[in-house]
């Protein structure tokens, strides 16, 4: 077997007799933009989650350019985590702090506790505070209070954070869930702004089908915590989406699809306004 990006070796979490994730296998070669589909319960978040160590798993294994990170303890554990930073539905902005301190925090792991508590921040990760947030085009509402930002500008809040720990993948959990189809559109465009031009993977899970056929260039679908589709958006036809969702469910195309396709997307993202 050649040395692929990242493998997820028949990774499993169960809590009791619940398997949430039931011997998932993946496996990618090189920086992509993958979406996981599935109903509700199905597994995403615990998936995402054990990726990231924010969930422990109970068998199998993860391997990022050929060390298991499963098995990271301490500050390597931490150093992961930084690697593969996560943007969840909800932001998990600090809400009364300033935009460009809550992206100031993605340095929180790599500086001392000394610094932190003062909240001492070194110049230099002010000013690429400042270019990833103008980056996003929200580079003035840097001293403004997170809470006083729309949803959408909020999650770019939090992806300049999680830009700023430089990480190698960018873990999203439905990121657009809470989002109208305008702001929606933007985030999805950022984050596969951020796939193309810095060749990081983003790994998403999605509540919509359309989003995922539309912005990525892999869908994966599970089911009751297993895989069950794994293939191009091409590949994801009506049938297929039918077995992902549950063929009991009232599915509907309609029923698992937001409005950005209205919004007239290009076949390449467009750029953020300033
Ligand atoms: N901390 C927990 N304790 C017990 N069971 C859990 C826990 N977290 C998740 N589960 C269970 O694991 C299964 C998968 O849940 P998970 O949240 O991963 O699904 P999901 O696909 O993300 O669903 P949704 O689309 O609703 O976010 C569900 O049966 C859920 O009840
Ligand atoms: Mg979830």
């Amino acid at each position: 077997m050649g040395a692929a990006l990242l493998r997820i070796d028949e990774l499993t979490k169960t809590f009791g007799k619940n398997t949430a994730v039931d011997r998932a296998t993946i496996q990618v070669d090189r920086p992509m933009m993958i979406g996981i589909i599935g109903r509700s319960g199905a597994g995403k978040s615990t998936l995402l989650r054990m990726l990231n160590r924010l969930t422990d798993h109970t068998s199998g294994q993860v391997v990022f350019e050929g060390r298991d990170v499963t098995a990271l303890k301490g500050a390597e554990k931490r150093a992961w985590q930084a690697d593969c930073a996560m943007i969840f539905q909800q932001f998990n902005l600090v809400p009364r702090m300033d935009v460009v301190s809550n992206v100031l925090h993605g340095t929180l792991n790599k500086r001392s506790t000394l610094a932190s508590l003062f909240n001492l921040f070194p110049e230099a990760d002010i000013h690429r505070a400042i270019d990833i947030l103008d980056r996003l085009g929200i580079a003035e509402h840097a001293p403004k209070r997170a809470e006083a930002l729309s949803g959408g500008q909020q999650q770019r809040v939090a992806i300049a954070r999680a830009l700023m720990q430089d990480p190698k993948i960018i873990l999203a959990d439905e990121p657009i869930a809470s989002l109208d189809p305008m702001n929606a559109q933007i985030v999805m465009d950022a984050l596969r702004r951020i796939h193309e031009e810095d060749g990081r993977t983003v790994i998403a899970n999605l509540h919509t089908l359309d989003t995922a056929r539309r912005y990525c260039d892999r869908v994966i679908g599970m089911l009751h915590g297993r895989i069950v589709f794994d293939g191009t958006p091409e590949q994801l036809t009506t049938g297929v989406a039918r077995d992902i969702y549950g063929a009991d469910a009232s599915f509907s195309e309609e029923a698992t699809s937001t409005e950005i396709g209205a919004l007239n997307r290009t076949t390449r993202p467009a750029p953020i306004p300033a």
